[in-house]
């Protein structure tokens, strides 16, 4: 199934037991602390652990997902009430209604088509206020994470929080012009299989930077690593800061 990590209940508590906070949620919060109390649109929300943190810092979020199974874990979550929880992706933003946007855990990068990715620019550039700011992160290909997919190098142990194990590993299936397509594989501890497929659009620091100031926005920064590295060195990351 595509993308069945985000969409297939079972799947989206693996998912939530294997992303806990992170330092890159530190990265975003801390980018988006910087002006406080801040109308804030986490577009890709997934199951709201950012934009749970985000509220609970003062700021009035709202978290936008196409992923039902995501959200419905996202609102279960404590702290839930104090977030605008919405299904969709860009199209349904309202206008100029943010001061800050942010898409985490490599959002931009399931947008593969430079449509669709132009698209999504487009509409968060609409739904920011003049000089808000857009962050994101999108994986350097110069780092080529998609090496280290493979069945041996990504084989993982996931406890859920009933204590049960889910054993899971990736593997590339194609790699193309820009883009990786990978599935992960899932073993439950009652024997159940599940499979989630998805492409992956890797784009180049002058991809990125241009695809971005075409959509209306100034590129303030690009930073390689979660602690502000420069590109090339740090983590392998593109970690965009851009003014509307
Ligand atoms: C890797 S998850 C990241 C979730 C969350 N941001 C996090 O940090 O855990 C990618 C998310 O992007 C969402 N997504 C996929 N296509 C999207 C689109 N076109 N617009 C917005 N979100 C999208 C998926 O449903 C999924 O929840």
């Amino acid at each position: 199934m595509r993308e069945a990590e985000f969409c297939h209940p079972r799947l989206v508590a693996v998912y939530d037991a294997e992303c806990p906070w992170s330092r890159d949620d530190d990265f975003f919060l801390a980018v988006v602390n910087e002006t406080p109390c801040s109308r804030v649109l986490d577009l890709g929300c997934g199951t709201g652990r950012l934009a749970l943190g985000m509220a609970a810092a003062g700021h009035t979020v709202t978290g936008v997902d196409p992923a039902r199974a995501s959200l419905e874990a996202a609102r279960a979550k404590t702290g839930a009430e104090r977030v605008t929880w919405l299904e969709g992706t860009s199209p349904i933003l309202p206008d100029m209604a943010f001061d800050a946007a942010v898409m985490t855990s490599h959002v931009a990068q399931f947008l593969v088509d430079d449509d669709a990715w132009a698209g999504t620019l487009a509409d968060l550039r609409r739904a920011l206020v003049p000089g808000g700011r857009l962050v994101f992160d999108t994986r350097d290909p110069r780092a080529r994470a998609w090496e280290r997919w493979n069945p041996v190098a990504s084989r993982r142990r996931i406890a859920l929080p009933d204590g049960c194990e889910v054993v899971a590993w990736t593997e590339v299936t194609a790699v193309g012009d820009g883009t990786v397509g990978f599935t992960h594989h899932y073993t439950f501890p009652d024997g159940a299989r599940l499979l989630s497929t998805a492409t992956l659009r890797f784009r180049t620091e002058d991809q990125v930077r241009s695809s971005v100031q075409r959509a209306g926005f100034r590129v303030e920064s690009i930073y390689g690593g979660w602690h502000r590295e420069p590109v090339g060195s740090g983590d392998g990351e593109l970690l965009v800061i851009a003014r509307a």
